[in-house]
């Protein structure tokens, strides 16, 4: 249940001194004993506010001197938002070693210039879609892999919660918001399980309450053909208390069940413990739900797994299994459902002619 680990040390700079690298990216590089060595943000106060609350030895004062300091084997990781990424790369020399925070750019065609100057300067760079590597997705992938609930044919991932938008202020100039910002992880975890969706069908709808927004709200399916159902439905706009929030990711196979309740979502940003539910049937129709103990959760855990995927693709020279040539069709997907939605369904007047 834990992720593949380098074996060496390898250095790390960060771009970016923003809630998620303060909430979850250095809480897991802590716990996984990575060697956190330089930060830069634009603003020098939060890059020294957060180096001195995780003892990060050099605080930079520009992107080029960070750059100028770097030693051998620094791995960038780079948090800053979506519209930013591009022109921080543009600046990393070649062959340089980065993790990319998600989304890949604000939309597929940020994505492709970021994968295209990825290899143009023959760099190492992977995307931080971390929910493939949360403790309890790596217990329900080892459950799989043992052949225990069988083959895959039905992935849920459903969210009623309240997700307080105003935390991040750049939301309120994007163009786009609950399937780039947060679905994109419960669709890069369906590609992650099932690979690529031969198509995908989306509706994604506005808020009345939280109409300065982008979308808010969505239903997304992914489509594998006439035996596998992948459906992602999220409301992020419950606002009517803790009590009938909740958010699961439900897997069944021909053989078996898994039902994780995750808690980072509920009472955001408190949370509350996940709960990860099992079922193994024995073939006469019965069906007992176990309960499996998962040490570590999504936030910040799974952060250590993205990095480490990094770190082992630099000791090995395999690709890591969250490259940007992999991540680019999380991109796809989420273009391909914005086109869905605007594209709308089969009007209902075309089958009224009666
Ligand atoms: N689960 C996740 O993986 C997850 C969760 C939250 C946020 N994110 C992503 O992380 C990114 C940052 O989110 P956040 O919540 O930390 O936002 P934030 O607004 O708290 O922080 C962003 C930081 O980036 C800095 N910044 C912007 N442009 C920069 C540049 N060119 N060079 C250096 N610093 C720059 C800003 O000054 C700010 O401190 C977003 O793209 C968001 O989607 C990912």
């Amino acid at each position: 249940m834990k992720p593949a680990l380098p074996l060496h040390t390898h250095p790390v700079f960060i771009i970016g001194a923003g809630g998620i690298v303060n909430a979850a990216h250095l809480p897991a590089y802590q716990l996984a004993g990575f060697s956190v060595q330089g930060i830069y943000d634009l603003s020098y106060e939060k890059a020294a506010a957060t180096a001195a609350s995780f003892n990060i030895p050099q605080v930079f004062h520009s992107l080029e001197a960070m750059l100028a300091a770097a030693p051998e084997g620094v791995i960038y990781d780079v948090a800053v938002p979506g519209s930013a990424m591009l022109s921080v790369l543009e600046q990393l020399p070649a062959g340089a070693r980065a993790l990319l925070q998600k989304p890949m750019g604000e939309n597929l065609q940020q994505a492709q210039q970021i994968l295209a100057l990825t290899r143009a300067k023959q760099m190492l760079a992977a995307v931080n879609f971390q929910l493939r590597y949360a403790p309890y997705i790596l217990a329900a992938k080892d459950m799989m892999q043992r052949g225990e609930i069988g083959a895959l044919n039905d992935v849920e991932i459903n969210v009623n919660v309240y997700t307080p938008w105003r935390l991040w202020d750049f939301l309120y100039t994007a163009e786009r918001v609950e399937i780039l910002y947060h679905s994109i992880h419960y669709i890069d975890l369906v590609r992650n399980l099932l690979g690529n969706p031969v198509s995908v069908f989306a509706k994604t709808v506005k808020h009345p309450a939280m109409a300065q927004l982008a979308s808010v709200r969505s239903n997304i399916i992914m489509d594998y053909g006439d035996l596998v159902r992948a459906n992602i439905l999220t409301n992020h706009c419950h606002h009517f208390g803790n009590e009938q929030q909740h958010a699961y990711i439900k897997l069944e196979g021909d053989k078996g069940a898994i039902k994780i309740d995750f808690g980072a979502l509920i009472n955001y940003p408190h949370g509350v413990g996940d709960r990860f539910y099992y079922t193994v049937a024995n073939g006469n129709g019965y069906t007992e739900w176990k309960e499996l103990p998962v040490e570590g959760t999504w936030f910040p855990h799974a952060f250590t797994g993205s990095m480490a995927q990094l770190m082992v693709a630099a000791e090995t020279g395999a690709r890591p299994d969250n490259s940007v040539e992999d991540c680019i069709d999380t991109m796809a997907c989420v273009e391909a459902a914005y086109a869905a939605s605007q594209q709308g369904g089969l009007p209902l007047r075309n089958f009224q002619n009666f």
